[in-house]
């Protein structure tokens, strides 16, 4: 190892679950480099901003923070000191070459797909190189790349077994950050989940921007996100699976029925809709309508009755009226969310929607105001709804009052229990108490079985 190479990491993370599992793996694959993390910038020799790029505000942060650490870099160089400092994630693809250009402190910008390029990046910074800057969609596999899991704290891990998007949704950037849809073979997907059940991982969330159009090689053939997961429940150790993000157009029969077979698959599902209106549905590209998305959730229900619905939602598509916007209330009453997130439309550079009228700001403003308000009342309806059930809950860590622990339901509340810390790792029954707007409190019961 070169003698000047920094040795300091410190990474911070914006956007999706993608970008946390990336940020994780990208730590690890540093540390066997010669890193170790640090919890802030002060202390770091290099810094990553894991950059997202969905909407405006988002890209716009991570030129705020490069500020500050233009400013930190600065304090550090009076000291003697340096710090190297990279882009790695959405906006790192998406503007490349451009965030040296506006800020000339960036020593690294790297694309999502490159990552296991990064310690011969740094490699290329020590012999004095210059800015390195990697956003091709290079062929070779980064997950195969990238080195193996390291041991973990949390009972709950994130796997990406899918990656990119083909769907290009009118609003949407994913597809030119992430690029094509790429699943990984079972194989692989199958030693990672090994390994982390090994490390003492018992829910493990599938991660991917279309994960349930998942379709990774299988011995010769090709494995459904069911099959998969099938595959995955049968691993010692492994008791709970999630799956995030899916789209409705991908939600195939094999899927539903595994959402009524298979035990550890958890009754919680996001599933965007975006828009109740046909109309939006259509110039957003989504090739669904608000009536099959109806109808697909009846299915779901069907083999899952207690599902927990969860969604994204966008207000102010350009062409939106009120009449638009009332058609995804009435989807909202529909449905009955137990959560979901909601967004102002932000034109994105590149997206087919971005050069459309736009929808005044103060009206986006208005509905999304409204839109709140009403999934706030179906979150607190679901919550009420819990309200004396026996719930299994798996503790992942301590909580906020000495002597409580804080956990998971299937329908991935947060619950806090007092409870010992060597329950930690352990699903038990629990009986909930209380209901706050974004979590559970309840006991502790004795099995009955
Ligand atoms: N792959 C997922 C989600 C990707 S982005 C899916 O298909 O649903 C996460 C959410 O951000 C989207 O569901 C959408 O609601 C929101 N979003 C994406 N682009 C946006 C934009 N330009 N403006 C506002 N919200 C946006
Ligand atoms: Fe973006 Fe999701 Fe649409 Fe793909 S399916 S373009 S990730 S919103
Ligand atoms: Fe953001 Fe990229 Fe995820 S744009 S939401 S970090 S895929």
């Amino acid at each position: 190892m070169n003698a000047i190479t920094p040795k300091k990491l410190f990474i911070r993370t914006y956007g999706c679950q993608m970008n946390v599992y990336d940020s994780e793996r990208m730590s690890e694959s540093l540390t066997d480099a010669g890193y170790t993390a640090v919890d802030t910038p002060d202390e770091a020799d290099l810094v990553l901003l894991n950059t997202c790029h969905i909407r405006e505000k988002a890209a716009e942060k991570v030129y705020s923070e490069l500020g500050r650490m233009r400013k930190l870099a600065e304090e550090k160089a009076t000291r003697g000191e340096t710090m190297r400092v990279g882009v790695t994630g959405c906006v790192a693809q998406a503007e490349g070459e451009e965030i040296v250009r506006r800020q000339p402190l960036v020593d690294l910008v790297v694309g999502p797909q490159a990552y296991h390029r990064l310690p011969a990046m740094l490699d290329a910074l020590d012999a004095g190189q210059g800015a390195q800057v990697e956003t091709d969609f290079p062929a070779e596999d980064k997950f195969a790349a990238l080195p193996k899991r390291a041991r973990r704290a949390s009972p709950s891990a994130f796997l990406s077994v899918q990656e990119g998007c083909d769907k290009f949704c009118a609003f949407c950037v994913v597809p030119y950050t992430r690029g094509a849809e790429f699943s990984r073979p079972v194989a692989q997907v199958m030693t990672e989940a090994r390994r982390l059940a090994e490390s003492g991982v018992r829910e493990v969330t599938l991660l991917g921007q279309n994960v349930n159009a998942y379709h990774g090689e299988d011995d010769g053939g090709t494995a459904t996100l069911a099959s998969l997961a099938r595959q995955i429940a049968q691993i010692d150790g492994i008791e709970r699976i999630r799956y995030t993000t899916s789209h409705p157009n991908d939600m195939d029969d094999d899927l539903i029925a595994a959402h009524g077979d298979l035990p550890e698959l958890m009754p919680y599902l996001h599933l965007p809709v975006q828009s109740g209106s046909d109309r939006i549905l259509k110039a957003m590209n989504r090739k669904h309508t608000a009536d099959s998305y109806l109808k697909l959730i009846d299915r779901i229900r069907a083999a899952r009755p207690d599902m927990a619905m969860s969604g994204d939602f966008i207000v102010g598509f350009p062409g939106e009226t009120d009449a638009d916007f009332e058609d995804t209330l009435a989807l909202i009453d529909a449905v009955g969310y137990a959560q979901a997130f909601s967004f102002k439309y932000s034109p994105r550079p590149g997206t087919p929607a971005a050069s459309s009228e736009q929808v005044p700001e103060p009206v986006k403003e208005e509905r999304l105001v409204r839109l709140n308000d009403l999934l706030r009342v179906h979150q607190i309806r679901f919550q009420d709804s819990c309200v004396g059930r026996v719930l299994p809950v798996m503790f992942e860590k301590t909580g906020r009052e000495p002597g409580q622990l804080t956990g998971r339901s299937p329908y991935l509340q947060p619950v806090h229990v007092y409870a010992p810390d060597n329950m930690i790792r352990q699903i038990v029954p629990v009986r909930i108490d209380a209901t706050f707007p974004n979590s559970l409190s309840g006991t502790l019961i004795e099995e009955t079985a």
